[in-house]
């Protein structure tokens, strides 16, 4: 422990906040992986490290003491409340948990609007959560204090892209060069569309694996295309899995869909086990959001490329290194 306020100064001397370029994270809100290029994902990759390193050797210190955050979640979520909380404490700050909103105003008719200005006057940012896509933008724009969006509805899901990003560039050393194929839910999953996004900086080779009726959104592939990239778009995993480097692979988003039938017909449309994992690479990974359904067997636990708990733990340093960077004085 007598260590821990050296670390605080040395995370204060190494953290690159005193450059110029790193500052501009300081209270800006995370709405869309849109506002980010290569260099900002550098940045974060590399704070994300050094907040790995700091846990492991003190597990907490003092970058945002007195810091308060608040995590607004109008939907269900177990990673990436949990690892926004833990986060914060890791920095020294505090949570205001809100997940019930069933014990809140919102109950009572309240507007998003109106509960930001209410939450942003107690706390210093605001992790959201919620059902409609473009919350997180609404929210944005009634906003003084950051706004972090941790899923709007079938929208975008910006910083579980972000460290999906980091897990693929420190699980296989780099991002250029690599096949990536996503499978399962791409209509719904907003996970897959905020990573498409962010992979369109890179020099990619992407493929789109989906029953007919969860193809990923026309508007998204043709935003892909314009930016350079060519998705291949298929039914069968077959097709790709030997080529590719990095499997996301998405649970069919149950909640997104109006009729039930539709969703009884494509659960368990694909299913990754042992047997199918002979056709792919040794080295390569799997990865997944979490939660996962079925369409992981959970045989595959133990196969070293299956990467995605590695993935989980990732979250709360990539979270720290935002959190650092959005309310971290330079
Ligand atoms: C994802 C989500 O909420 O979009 N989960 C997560 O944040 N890790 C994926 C999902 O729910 O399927």
């Amino acid at each position: 422990m007598a260590n821990r306020n050296h670390f605080t100064r040395s995370v204060s001397r190494h953290l690159p906040f005193g450059e110029k370029r790193d500052t501009r994270f300081y209270g800006m809100h995370i709405v869309s992986v849109e506002q980010f290029d290569r260099q900002d994902l550098d940045t974060i990759f590399e704070v994300a490290r050094e907040m790995r390193s700091m846990v492991e050797r003190v597990g907490s210190f003092d970058l945002l003491k007195g810091k308060v955050l608040a995590n607004l979640f109008y939907e269900p979520s177990t990673r990436t409340s949990s690892s926004f909380a833990a986060a914060v404490q890791r920095l020294g700050g505090s949570v205001l948990q809100i997940d019930n909103v069933t014990f809140s105003s919102v109950s009572k008719g309240e507007v998003l609007q109106d509960t930001i200005r209410t939450m942003e006057s107690y706390t210093d940012a605001i992790v959201l959560r919620h059902p409609e896509e473009g919350s997180a933008a609404i929210a944005a724009s009634v906003a003084t204090k950051p706004i972090i969006n941790a899923g709007d509805g079938p929208g975008e899901h910006p910083t579980q892209a972000l460290l999906d990003m980091f897990t693929i560039r420190e699980e296989l050393g780099r991002i250029d060069g690599l096949t990536v194929t996503m499978l399962g839910d791409l209509k719904y999953g907003r996970t897959v569309h905020s990573l498409a996004r962010l992979l369109a900086l890179y020099d990619i080779r992407l493929h789109f694996v989906a029953p007919d009726i969860l193809h990923m959104p026309a508007a998204l592939v043709e935003k892909l295309k314009e930016q350079g990239m060519a998705p291949c778009e298929h039914v069968d995993l077959a097709d790709v899995l030997p080529e590719t480097d990095v499997l996301y692979v998405t649970r069919v988003q149950r909640e997104r869909f109006d009729d039930p039938s539709m969703y009884e017909g494509v659960k368990g449309s694909y299913v990754v086990a042992p047997e199918t994992m002979a056709a792919a690479k040794e080295r390569m990974i799997i990865i997944h959001p979490l939660p996962r359904v079925d369409e992981i067997s959970m045989e595959m636990d133990d196969d070293p490329r299956a990467a995605y708990f590695r993935q989980m733990e990732n979250g709360m340093y990539v979270r720290m290194a935002l959190l650092a960077l959005v309310l971290g004085k330079a």
